[in-house]
């Protein structure tokens, strides 16, 4: 293809994704990134290659990550980043040591909404991912839990049936509130180009953290829970299922447009705990909210599931599955992609480094998976030491897709 040919497409490529919004100022600083074609072109302007385009995509709002999730590829993938408001981001250091707790900054609509929106400004990605955290749903349950700087997370661990017998099987959804006031304050400043998404950690998950009380390698407290007090474990996720369905409505009704189950730690069980822990209360998850919003998307994110991805899309009903950086591309290819869109999977610490490994790692995805359903993501969250340049990299890359 002649270079000129190139640059035009390129062109038309970032105009589709150009948000044309008085919020959408980069900080200070910074080069505007995929949107710095919209500071040139005014109504009438015929200087650029196809401005009718660009007008009609205006007018009709269509939001490339929702067509996909429907069944249509797109031919530049739609792309954001799993843990896209966070460290990594001096806006959001700012904003959480005038928050003071992590907590705090969830529960405060004002800055919730903010820190949702700083990676929006700062990339122009295709969706925001409302800013909070799995663990609210504990906390709602009357957990006591804490962030500890640079420690992660700590509860009260719920590792004896005795203590399992106090577990409140109803949230308090008041103590929900303000992420839901967050949503719909993010709804009303979103550009209508881009996808709003709300979240919930998947029930293994979230009970990993509640039997542990904090974070652990490779989740044995859980895992030997489950082995010996099966019956115990079954009520903590049972109650977790209950619950996040009810938070996932909520999340729709304050103007979620999609809706994301983060199965972290799927991938420490063996394939009949998988199917019991990971895969069967994701099921009902996501059987409960469509009987109340029949049409809702949902994103699913078993990390380490590997050859089980399979099992897991047929059971569980998602729209749409995020694999890790692990994932074999035939299996995902002939097994997932042909049944599902996929979400993913750049290995976190490619980004971090950079350089040709960052465009060879880029490549590799494009060239995999490109060619059907693909939202372009991390197969993780970003890492707090990542360059903010790097995923400027990464999205010029992913948008210079001649799909
Ligand atoms: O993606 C986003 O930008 C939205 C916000 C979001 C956070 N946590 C904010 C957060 C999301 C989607 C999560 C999900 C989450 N939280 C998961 C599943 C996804 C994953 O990354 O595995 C898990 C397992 C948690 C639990 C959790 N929260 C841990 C283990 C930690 C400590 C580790 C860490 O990353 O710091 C947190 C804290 C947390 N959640 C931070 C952020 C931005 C860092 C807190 C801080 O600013 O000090």
């Amino acid at each position: 293809m002649p270079a000129i040919d190139g640059a035009a497409r390129l062109c038309s490529h970032l105009l589709a994704r150009t948000p044309i919004f008085g919020m959408m100022v980069p900080p200070e600083g910074d080069r505007p990134l995929a949107n710095s074609a919209s500071t040139v072109y005014q109504e009438g302007d015929t200087s650029l290659d196809h401005p009718v385009e660009q007008r009609l995509t205006q007018l009709h709002a269509t939001k490339p990550f929702l067509e996909v999730l429907a069944g249509h590829r797109q031919p530049v993938p739609p792309i954001w980043m799993m843990r896209q408001a966070g460290r990594y981001l001096p806006e959001y250091r700012e904003l959480r040591a005038k928050a003071g707790g992590f907590l705090d900054l969830c529960f405060t609509p004002e800055y919730a909404a903010e820190v949702t929106l700083q990676p929006i400004r700062r990339f122009n990605f295709d969706a925001a991912i409302i800013f909070s955290d799995i663990l609210v749903i504990p906390y709602a349950l009357g957990r006591s839990v804490r962030f500890e700087a640079g420690e992660g997370p700590r509860l009260d661990p719920l590792d004896t049936p005795d203590k399992v017998a106090t577990l409140s099987s109803q949230a308090d959804m008041t103590k929900l509130e303000p992420v839901f006031e967050a949503l719909r304050r993010v709804r009303r400043d979103l550009d209508p180009k881009i996808a709003l998404i709300g979240f919930c950690g998947a029930p293994w998950t979230v009970a990993t953290y509640m039997v542990a009380g904090q974070g652990t390698p490779d989740q044995a407290p859980a895992r030997m829970m489950a082995y010996r007090h099966p019956d115990a474990f079954a009520k903590i996720i049972d109650v977790l299922v209950q619950n996040s369905i009810q938070y996932l409505i909520g999340q729709l009704k304050a103007g979620a447009d999609v809706l994301q189950i983060f199965d972290t730690w799927a991938g420490v069980l063996p394939p009949r705990e998988f199917l019991r822990w990971s895969v069967e209360p994701t099921s009902r998850i996501v059987e409960g909210v469509r009987a109340q919003v029949p049409d809702a998307k949902i994103i699913g994110f078993p990390r380490g599931a590997g050859a089980l991805l399979p099992a897991y899309v047929g059971s569980t009903g998602v729209d749409a599955v995020s694999i890790d950086w692990t994932a074999e591309p035939a299996l995902i290819r002939e097994r997932v992609q042909n049944r599902v869109a996929i979400q993913g999977n750049l290995d976190p610490l490619a980004l971090i480094a950079g350089g040709n490994a960052l465009d060879r790692a880029i490549d590799d995805i494009l060239a995999n998976y490109a060619g059907g359903r693909l939202i372009f993501n991390l197969g993780h969250g970003i890492q707090p030491e990542t360059p903010i340049a790097h995923v400027e990299q990464m999205i010029e890359r992913v948008r210079a897709y001649m799909g």
